[in-house]
Formats: C-alpha cells, sequence, structure tokens
C-alpha cells in the first residue's frame, strides 16, 4: 500500500497539501488502492521553535514511504531562502533525485499571456539535472566587506551526473516517439560562454545521442531557448538542462502553461533506491496564507505524477480527466486564471469528477 509522506511547509503550503490529500484519496477510493498518509511539519515555523527545519534524522525518516508529497517551503520574513530552502536541496540530493521531470502542457481553457500557447502548441517536458551543476554548494566567502572581497560558487558537472540525466532525457524522446511526439532531445547549453562545464555537457549529449540514431538531436543556448519557448513552443518534445537552466526555463515553461498555479514537477530516483517527491513548482505566497484564493491545479498535477511514478496509471489518468474537465467547463476555477472559486472549491469539483467518472 502506498505510504505517502507529506511535507506542507510554508505559506499556503497547508491549504494546498489538504487538496493534494482530497484527491489521492478520491483516487485510492475510486481505483481500490489504499493509501496511507503522514504529516510532517516541517517548515519555517519550526526553525523559529527548534532551530532546524527539519530534524536531523529526517531522511532516515522520509526513507520508509513510498513517496514524498512537498506542499512548498521558504518564507523570507522567518528565515532567510537559502536557509530555509536547503531543506528541499537536502532532499534532492539525499535522496539522489538527479531528475526532475517537469511536464510543460496547457490544458484546454486555460488562459495564457503567451499568443503562441495552444493546447496543440504547448506539449512538452523539461528535464533538469537535480543534484549537481550549478547547485552544488561549493565556494565561499573571501573577506567580504573588504573592498578586494569576493565570493566564489563552483559548478560541479560529473561524468555520471551529466550522463544520466541526458540518458533519462534520450530514454524518455525514446518513448514518448513511440507514442506519436516528434522524438526530439534539445540540448539546452551556454557553451558558448560556459568553456568548461557546458562544453563537457555537450559532448556528453552528443555521446549518449549516438546510442539514439532514431531521435533528433537538437541544441539551443539558454538565451535563445527562451526566445524559441516563446516563438515556436510546438517545435520542444524533451528538453535536457543543467540543474539553474532547467530551473529558470521551467518558469517561462509555466507560463506557456497558464501561470505558476498550473505547474508540476517530480523529483525522481529512476531507479527506486529512494522515496521520489512531487511537488506544485511555484512557491508559498505567504501573503495569501489561509485565504484559499491559490490555484491547486499544480498541486493536483503533482499528485497524478505520483500516482503515475507509484504504478497506478489508470488513477493518474483519471486525475488528469479530471483536471482537464475542470479547466475546460472553466466555471470553477481560482482568480488567478480569471475565476472567483477558492482552492478548496476547485479541489472539490475535481475529486467529484474522479468520482462520478465511475459510478
Ligand atoms: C524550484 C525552486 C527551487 C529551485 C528554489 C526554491 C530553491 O525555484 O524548485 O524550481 O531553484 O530549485
Ligand atoms: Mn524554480
Amino acid at each position: 500500500m502506498p505510504n505517502i509522506a507529506l511535507i506542507p511547509g510554508d505559506g499556503v503550503g497547508p491549504e494546498i497539501t489538504d487538496e493534494a490529500v482530497r484527491i489521492l484519496e478520491a483516487a485510492a477510493r475510486v481505483y481500490g488502492f489504499p493509501v496511507e498518509t503522514e504529516i510532517f511539519d516541517w517548515s519555517c515555523d519550526r526553525y523559529l521553535a527548534q532551530g532546524e527545519m527539519m530534524p536531523a534524522d529526517a531522511l532516515e525518516t522520509l526513507a520508509g514511504f513510498d513517496a514524498i508529497f512537498l506542499g512548498c517551503i521558504g518564507d523570507a520574513n522567518k528565515v532567510p531562502d537559502h536557509v530555509s530552502l536547503e531543506m528541499l536541496l537536502g532532499i534532492r540530493v539525499g535522496f539522489d533525485q538527479y531528475v526532475n521531470l517537469r511536464p510543460i502542457r496547457l490544458y484546454p481553457g486555460v488562459p495564457t499571456p503567451i499568443r503562441t500557447a495552444t493546447p496543440e502548441s504547448v506539449d512538452f517536458v523539461v528535464i533538469r539535472e537535480n543534484t549537481e551543476g550549478e547547485y552544488s554548494r561549493q565556494g565561499g566567502f573571501f573577506h567580504p566587506d573588504a573592498d578586494d572581497g569576493f565570493a566564489i560558487q563552483t559548478g560541479i558537472f560529473t561524468r555520471k551526473g551529466c550522463e544520466r540525466v541526458i540518458r533519462y532525457a534520450f530514454d524518455l524522446a525514446e518513448e514518448r516517439k513511440a507514442a506519436g511526439y516528434q522524438g526530439r532531445v534539445t540540448n539546452c547549453t551556454k557553451s558558448n560562454a560556459l568553456n568548461y562545464s557546458m562544453v563537457f555537457w555537450d559532448k556528453i549529449y552528443a555521446e549518449v545521442a549516438e546510442g539514439h540514431p532514431g531521435i533528433q538531436r537538437d541544441m539551443a543556448l539558454v538565451d535563445a531557448l527562451t526566445m524559441w519557448f516563446v516563438k515556436n513552443p510546438e517545435w520542444f518534445d524533451v528538453v535536457v538542462a543543467s540543474n539553474l537552466f532547467g530551473d529558470i526555463i521551467t518558469d517561462l515553461g509555466a507560463m506557456l502553461q497558464g501561470g505558476m498555479g498550473l505547474a508540476a514537477g517530480g523529483n525522481i530516483d529512476p531507479e527506486r533506491r529512494y522515496p521520489s517527491m512531487f511537488e506544485p513548482i511555484h512557491g508559498s505566497a505567504p501573503k495569501y496564507t489561509g485565504q484559499r484564493r491559490v490555484n491547486p491545479i499544480a498541486t493536483i498535477e503533482a499528485v497524478r505524477m505520483m500516482l503515475d511514478h507509484l504504478g497506478q496509471p489508470e488513477a493518474a489518468a483519471a486525475v488528469g480527466r479530471a483536471v482537464a474537465g475542470t479547466l475546460e467547463a472553466g466555471e470553477i476555477r481560482t482568480r488567478d486564471i480569471g475565476g472567483t472559486s477558492t482552492t478548496d472549491q476547485v479541489g472539490a469539483e475535481v475529486a467529484r469528477r474522479i468520482t462520478e467518472e465511475q459510478s
């Protein structure tokens, strides 16, 4: 029976986590698998009270679960972001969740600020490296208050780290091609300026591509890629990017999808040695805490991805249909996409559709 660790986190995290649980329970009931959840109050409030975001043995605790749902972390009025976010980055690295899987899809009926974005043109996946690169957190401050003070932040790109995530992207492109997609992996790079790390990354991309003759190679410098995302979103199938570049381009990707309230991601250990972690990619929006106004669709999409990962593809597909139906009908939607409904009203509507489809 899937056993899910829930980390609601900060700001609007608890209210969206309620919707994650609602959807999980509805899917479990309809598709006949028991599910258990346990809540961990790891957050900035805990930091203020106890001096740490999560206990020292947090990873050992989480290791006993099949998956993790993360609401959102961070509230800069309470704890500096680089301190609170160590928890998120620590779980990604500690559980070697080296793939950050971020689907970019525009559901029919959802308004987007980008004119080229239509449900037909926006349907791709970003594979973001999730354990090293620019996020390696190596460096230091040197006499930071002196006139000649400086800081160093080093990116670490290992052969193993680059190869495994690029391989994952190509394998995914093969799978998607079999399902009718274009069969293309776009290499998001910057090897014109980053003359060691990204040159190395490109070399490994080329090596992995050799083993996939049926998949089209493609490359775009990250700056140009942001332009192409807007100009020709239909070009993209699978995009593979380093940790920082993947972070940046997926916020733009979220706009193609209709906004941050719709974008979800999975932090995945493809080898399944550790639990994978699923989350909406938006922040904790502290100013909206408790107002039940944020869009829970990103959260529900994270649950959909989690169900897929847990070997419940039918339940996952049902969640997808219920989300699509809710968004297309358009009556029950939150303010970010032009409605007046509350977070829980949207969650209840998606749950209702999951349940009624089968009754
Ligand atoms: C994300 C977030 C995080 C990241 C932050 C909160 C550290 O922006 O998941 O995209 O940069 O990875
Ligand atoms: Mn981000």
